[in-house]
């Protein structure tokens, strides 16, 4: 394998590990891979990029890239200017196209399961589990996703904005009380997690959710990443942290199914409630655990990032933070003197609600949202083949 720049330089020292084993993978396999290879990036192929050796290809500076303060857009930037808007590459063992407009984006997505199908990547199944809405095939997606939106609806939520804001509340206060600077990306984390485990499980025990944040940490962090199980590497991490997640939540629910009466409120209880209904209505437990785990991961650091990036561009933009500062002062002063937060409150922040849309439309929160091409076809006058992993940004 050849190290071509400082990023991969830096990548390969601090990943031993994964390196040795991707460089034996691809010596053993390169001969076998290399016609297959040649085919691919034949003539009929208009997409220009670099594929590099197999199965390795350009992993490591897109996992370098990820890993670095730049993100992966730098990985994107860097390619688009030496092969142009739409480029292809392999990483993770597939060549990915990726896709740059608005308009490419839009036909990947609006046929879904159709043209194409979610592509997630080994590591990210082996991670978050084979049940998990963002692994399982088109078939039980469905049904798994309609049984996981019910306790998502509306009225279910309205249940948690007077808890969250008061969460909120007593902790800004105490971040003013003591005067400390602090990291808002760290706050929103921890905020965010602490949010989800009270919503989904009714965890609200500062060693237990210690715990479950590590593990969970640990499990994002192996969702890219080689799958080898080689003490040491992230994936390592990642799947020891999953078996003693699912351990825990094992013992959650056999609890809640002993306790009977008096059970809390919450997204597992909506589940095990289903408990008596006939299997096509209801998770198993296998799927309620792997969703516990995709939900929770799925939840913290989209809104915590959503959070960090508009308190930057608030700071950056502050005819926009009075005008949003306003309109909470406005709600405020119509409530009686400490009343709570409302879900009628929150339906009135009409500025607020353009604050949230404009910064996911400025920054990208999630990473990773591959599709797998089903069929060849061609989006914009190019070209993709079938088996290729299309790629939205
Ligand atoms: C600012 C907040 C959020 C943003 C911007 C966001 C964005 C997204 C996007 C773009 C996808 C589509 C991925 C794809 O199609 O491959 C997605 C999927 C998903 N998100 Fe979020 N999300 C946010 C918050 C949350 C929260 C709070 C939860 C959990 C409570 C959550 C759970 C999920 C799940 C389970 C999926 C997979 C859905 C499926 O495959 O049907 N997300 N999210």
């Amino acid at each position: 394998m050849m190290i071509r720049s400082k990023e991969e330089l830096i990548f390969f020292v601090r990943s031993y590990y994964d390196v040795l084993f991707a460089v034996l993978v691809s010596v053993g396999f390169m001969f076998y891979f290399s016609a297959k290879a040649k085919k691919i990036s034949g003539e009929r192929d208009h997409i220009p990029g670099r594929l590099g050796v197999p199965f390795v290809g350009e992993t490591f500076s897109f996992l370098s890239a990820t890993n670095s303060t730049k993100g992966c857009y730098e990985f994107v930037r860097l390619r688009r200017l030496w092969y142009g808007k739409w480029f292809k590459t392999r990483i993770f063992g597939k060549v990915h196209v990726f896709i740059p407009t608005t308009g490419g984006a839009k036909t990947v997505f609006a046929s879904d399961f159709a043209q194409f199908n979610k592509g997630y990547v080994k590591s990210m199944a082996d991670a978050v589990g084979k049940k998990s809405l963002l692994c399982v095939p088109h078939e039980s997606h469905k049904r798994i996703r309609h049984l996981l939106s019910d306790p998502f609806s509306m009225p279910s939520l309205s249940k948690f904005v007077t808890k969250f804001d008061k969460m909120l509340c007593q902790r800004l206060k105490k971040l003013e009380e003591h005067g400390k600077r602090f990291v808002v990306l760290d706050f929103n984390m921890k905020i965010a997690f602490d949010a989800m485990c009270e919503m989904l499980m009714s965890v609200t025990e500062e060693s237990m959710l210690q715990q479950i944040e590590k593990d969970c940490t640990d499990v994002s962090n192996a969702m890219l990443s080689f799958p080898v199980m080689i003490p040491g590497t992230r994936y390592y991490r990642g799947i020891k942290a999953r078996n003693r997640l699912m351990e825990t939540f094992r013992e959650m629910i056999e609890e809640r199914r002993g306790r009977g009466k008096g059970a809390p409120e919450d997204f597992l209880q909506s589940m095990l409630d289903r408990d008596s209904l006939p299997p096509e209505e209801k998770l198993d437990d296998s799927e309620i655990m792997d969703n516990l785990l995709t939900l929770i991961i799925a939840g913290q650091t989209t809104t915590a990032a959503a959070m960090m990036w508009s308190v930057k561009f608030l700071d950056e933009n502050p005819e926009a933070q009075d005008r949003l500062r306003e309109e909470q002062l406005a709600i405020l002063r119509k409530k009686p003197q400490g009343a709570a937060l409302t879900l009628e409150d929150l339906n009135s922040m009409s500025y607020g609600l353009k604050v949230a849309k404009e910064t996911l439309r400025m920054s990208n929160v999630l990473l990773w949202y591959p599709r797998v091409a089903i069929t060849d076809c061609t989006i914009e006058g190019k070209s993709q083949y079938q088996e290729r992993m299309a790629c939205e940004r």
